[in-house]
Formats: C-alpha cells, sequence, structure tokens
C-alpha cells in the first residue's frame, strides 16, 4: 500500500450533523474485527475472515495510518473510510502516472439505512479536497453491492469505466466531475481543467483523454491467500487493517 502523500495526519476529530471521524484508537479493535468478520459486510468483499485468524493477526492499535478514518456515533465505532493511493496494477486509472487516491468504507450492519455512510464519507473527502487540493479520487465497487452503487452516485462520483476484476463486474468512477474547459489535448500538453469548483492546471491528460486511444488494461483473476486477497478490494481499499 503507498502512502497517501504530503498531508498532515492525524487531523483534528471531523465532525458532523451525527458523526465523529477520527483517527483509530485501541478501543477500536473490537469493531474492525467484527468488521472484517461480518459475512454481510464482506459479501462484496472476498468473504468474511476467520474470527480467531484476525484476534491473532489484529493489532492492538489497529487502522492506523493516513487516510483511514474512524467513524463514531455516540462515542462508539460503526465504521470507517478510508482514502489510499489505487495499486498502478490494478484496471482503472484517471490519471497516467496512476497512484490515484481512492475512496473506501465499511459500516457495521447495525449503521445501514441511515445514511451515516454518506455523511461520513462527505466528510472524508471534503478533508481530503482540502488536504490535497485538485486532486481526483476514483472509486471501484462490485456493480452487484446496490447500496455502494447507490452511495457513490449520492457522493457524486460519476462512471468513467466498467471491467471486470476478481471473476465479478466492477464499477470504477472518479470524484467530482471533470469537465474540459479548453480544447483537449494530449501528453506533454498543459491542460486546463475543472475538477469541480476548483480550477487546476495541469500537465496530466484530463481523465476522459485517458482512455481514447491507449491500450486497456486486460482484467486479472487474482488467487486468494493473505488476510487481504480474496475477490474483493486490495488491501488499499479498506481491506487491510
Ligand atoms: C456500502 C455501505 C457503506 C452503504 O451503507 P448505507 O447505510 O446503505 O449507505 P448510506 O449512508 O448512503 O445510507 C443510505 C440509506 O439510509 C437511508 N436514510 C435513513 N435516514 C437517513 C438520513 N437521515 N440521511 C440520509 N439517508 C438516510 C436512506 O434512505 C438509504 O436507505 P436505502 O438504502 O433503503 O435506500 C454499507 O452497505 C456497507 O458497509 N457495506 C459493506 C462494505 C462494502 O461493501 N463496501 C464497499 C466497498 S467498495
Amino acid at each position: 500500500m503507498t502512502e497517501l502523500g504530503p498531508v498532515t495526519w492525524p487531523p483534528a476529530p471531523i465532525t458532523t450533523e451525527r458523526l465523529v471521524l477520527r483517527e483509530s484508537e485501541a478501543r477500536d479493535r473490537a469493531a474492525f474485527i467484527e468488521l472484517f468478520a461480518s459475512p454481510e459486510v464482506r459479501t462484496y468483499l472476498g468473504g468474511p475472515r476467520p474470527r480467531d485468524e484476525l484476534e491473532r493477526a489484529v493489532p492492538d492499535l489497529p487502522g492506523r495510518r493516513p487516510g483511514l478514518f474512524v467513524v463514531e456515533l455516540d462515542g462508539v465505532m460503526i465504521g470507517m473510510t478510508t482514502l489510499d493511493r489505487r495499486d498502478a496494477e490494478r484496471p482503472g486509472h484517471v490519471l497516467p502516472d496512476a497512484g490515484e487516491a481512492e475512496l473506501g468504507y465499511m459500516f457495521l450492519p447495525e449503521a445501514w439505512g441511515c445514511g451515516y455512510a454518506a455523511e461520513a464519507c462527505a466528510a472524508a473527502l471534503g478533508w481530503f479536497a482540502d488536504a490535497l487540493p485538485g486532486e481526483p479520487v476514483v472509486l471501484c465497487t462490485q456493480t452487484a453491492n446496490d447500496r455502494s452503487m447507490r452511495l457513490a452516485a449520492k457522493l457524486g462520483f460519476t462512471e468513467v469505466q466498467r471491467f471486470e476484476e476478481w471473476g465479478v463486474e466492477q464499477w470504477f468512477g472518479v470524484w467530482p466531475l471533470v469537465t474540459p474547459r479548453l480544447s483537449p489535448c494530449w501528453r506533454g500538453a498543459v491542460c486546463q481543467l475543472s475538477w469541480g469548483r476548483s480550477s487546476v492546471t495541469s500537465r496530466r491528460r484530463p481523465a476522459f483523454l485517458s482512455w481514447a486511444g491507449e491500450p486497456k488494461r486486460s482484467s486479472r483473476a487474482r488467487t486468494a491467500g493473505g488476510l487481504a486477497a480474496g475477490p474483493g478490494p486490495s488491501p488499499a481499499r479498506g481491506g487491510s487493517v
């Protein structure tokens, strides 16, 4: 997993209408184990991990890394959001150098259906937009994961492409919406891009050009093995503690 980059970490806890987003603490360990052991949570993430294995493997202070926010409701962890760099080897990219920041999320089933994930992810994206202005965020989720698909749309992610990975269809989107302001340009040319409200000058090609005329990365089947493997996210997408 690649470090998120030059961000100040941890930030002060982020308070939303109902939630607090903060760095992980030792008291969150049981909730981390529950997230990774839950068949419901792990349905589209490679399946649950054996609880006894997690009890042995999860560190005393789990989830301590830049970009990982524990989401707390009334003082108790109900889930987590992650912002990690997307593995360059995986399909799905919007920047020519790859390594995009990628949003991930897992919430305990008893916290589903209340809008908490949307509230927390919006706050995490807001933090990221302030920390690394002008950078896009990508998201990859199985198309069969209805709740996650609805959440991605609600957060303002727009589809870039769909592809098959780990034998299932994946939806790959970017946030915020990329709109070209000047005529399209290619590699090496300076482009004026508009990432949502903020405008940046970049030598990177706009996302919508990344797909034109570029050799398509082939989808790969991966072999399960280790704590973070399987037909689900990479360790960089909330797949590891
Ligand atoms: C994906 C996941 C985070 C979505 O959780 P969620 O609770 O459905 O998402 P939201 O926070 O957007 O909540 C939306 C629901 O809350 C409801 N809701 C209730 N009160 C609400 C409120 N005050 N504000 C907003 N929505 C509210 C909405 O109507 C919506 O209900 P619906 O699903 O029946 O349409 C959750 O299912 C999960 O953790 N899944 C397992 C992990 C996973 O698959 N991650 C994907 C990684 S790519």
